[in-house]
């Protein structure tokens, strides 16, 4: 398997693909606004890959989700506007079929010039996708030669386009892959110290897993975002209509627990910017976490909270970032979270940065800073549930590099 640190899987660099059809899972998984990509990162992030497999005179198919359409045709989650932006990125041409299987990816394949790829139909329009049905999986590998798996973003998914696939065809780890499972993996491994998590986003349940493992990793894990506010609230504070979870109470009170029995110190807010409404924003207030008044609500950490954070990542050699520490969407409530990342970014040159998650990577965009951590990841969900020290089964299910020549896989073509 892949270790955590260091990367023992086989890489598109093993595969022989000159001149072959390669089917590449990529995690083109973008929001849409009006017809249009509205955020490119994903894309970009593939580029690379897709641009060396050209080079190496690959015919290149490309194969990605959008959104969960749930099994069915789902006109707006078609790959057109991503077929579209993608062309206008690479500055080839690219060739989009209306599904992922059947007569149409055939034919444009058989056409498919050396300068140009070809990109399947959302695979989630197809209910085998999801239920990670060998056949659909069969039908896929029909179209290619050899499969590159770059999509980190759906790792965590059992999926057909990414786990069943390779038993039908020899593999590898794409370049984007491996690139992230090799800067997420040093996470997992011994981190120069001080290591700092700052945790942020609405919810508590949703990250109960990956809190569990960090508040054992780290030396300071700070929380931001509707997750503090159900952190505070089990401590015992009125946060009046802020949202918090209740259910999670007794997870935000463990996490607590096992922050004290590790020596770990756990930072969050001491003051908080409250308003009545975020949308449209009106009248707003700094006030402490006893102090919100009634009918109002937490939208964004306050001055003394940034303080706070500020010197628990002064000295950081190792950081870790997911989530906003507010309500990032609505202005002014993104002050807080654009305020964290260009604490990062203060960090260039001394400490491993890493960011995953739409919203934090958004803030560093917003703020012009992307460039300036060690590693932006494109994996939301894969991210967590890899730090929280789970196989994904994405990774799991490609051969290790010592695991002979290519062409040795598990099930074989049949
Ligand atoms: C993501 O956006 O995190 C990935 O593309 C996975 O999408 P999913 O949560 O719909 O499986």
């Amino acid at each position: 398997m892949a270790s955590r640190g260091g990367f023992a899987k086989r890489t598109v660099d093993d595969l022989k693909v000159e001149g072959r059809r390669v089917l590449v899972r990529v995690d083109f998984n973008v929001p849409l606004r009006q017809g249009r990509v509205a955020d490119d990162t994903r894309l970009r992030a593939h580029l690379w890959t897709i641009e060396t497999l050209l080079d190496r005179r690959a015919r290149v198919i490309l194969a990605s989700h959008l959104g969960r359409p749930r099994g069915r045709v789902v006109d707006e989650f078609r790959l057109d506007p991503v077929a579209q932006r993608l062309a206008d990125l690479l500055g080839v041409e690219v060739l989009k079929t209306d599904d992922c299987l059947g007569p149409e990816p055939a034919q444009a394949l058989s056409r498919l010039d050396q300068d140009q790829v070809l990109l399947l139909e959302n695979l989630r329009f197809h209910p085998g996708e999801e239920q990670n049905d060998p056949e659909f999986a069969r039908a896929l590998a029909a179209l290619a030669d050899c499969y590159v798996n770059d999509a980190f973003g759906a790792a965590h998914r059992a999926h057909a386009s990414v786990v069943a696939i390779t038993r039908y065809l020899p593999s590898a780890a794409g370049p984007l892959m491996a690139t992230e499972l090799r800067a997420l993996g040093r996470l997992l491994d011994e981190v120069e110290r001080p290591f700092v998590a700052v945790l942020g986003g609405a919810k508590v349940s949703d990250k109960v897993g990956v809190l569990r493992s960090l508040v054992r990793r780290v030396d300071r894990l700070i929380l931001g975002g509707g997750m503090a506010n159900t952190f505070l609230a089990a401590e015992g504070f009125a946060l009046s209509a802020s949202l918090v979870e209740p259910d999670a109470f007794d997870a935000a009170r463990e996490v607590a627990e096992l922050a004290r029995a590790a020596g770990t110190e756990l930072i969050v807010p001491v003051d908080l910017v409250v308003a009545e409404s975020a949308e449209p924003p009106g009248p707003r207030r700094t006030v402490g976490p006893a102090d919100v008044p009634p009918g109002w609500r937490a939208l964004d950490v306050g001055p003394r909270t940034l303080e706070l954070i500020g010197r628990a990542l002064a000295d950081a050699r190792t950081v870790f970032w997911n989530g906003p520490v507010g309500r990032f969407e609505v202005r002014p409530f993104d002050a807080g979270t654009v305020a964290v990342a260009r604490m990062l970014a203060r960090l260039q040159g001394r400490a491993f940065t890493v960011v995953g998650g739409g919203d934090s990577v958004a803030a560093l965009q917003q703020a012009g800073l992307a460039g300036a951590v060690s590693h932006v990841s494109t994996g939301g969900g894969a991210a967590l549930e890899f730090l929280e020290g789970r196989e994904l089964p994405g990774v799991a299910c490609l051969p290790d590099r010592d695991a002979g020549a290519e062409g040795v896989w598990a099930g074989g073509r049949t």
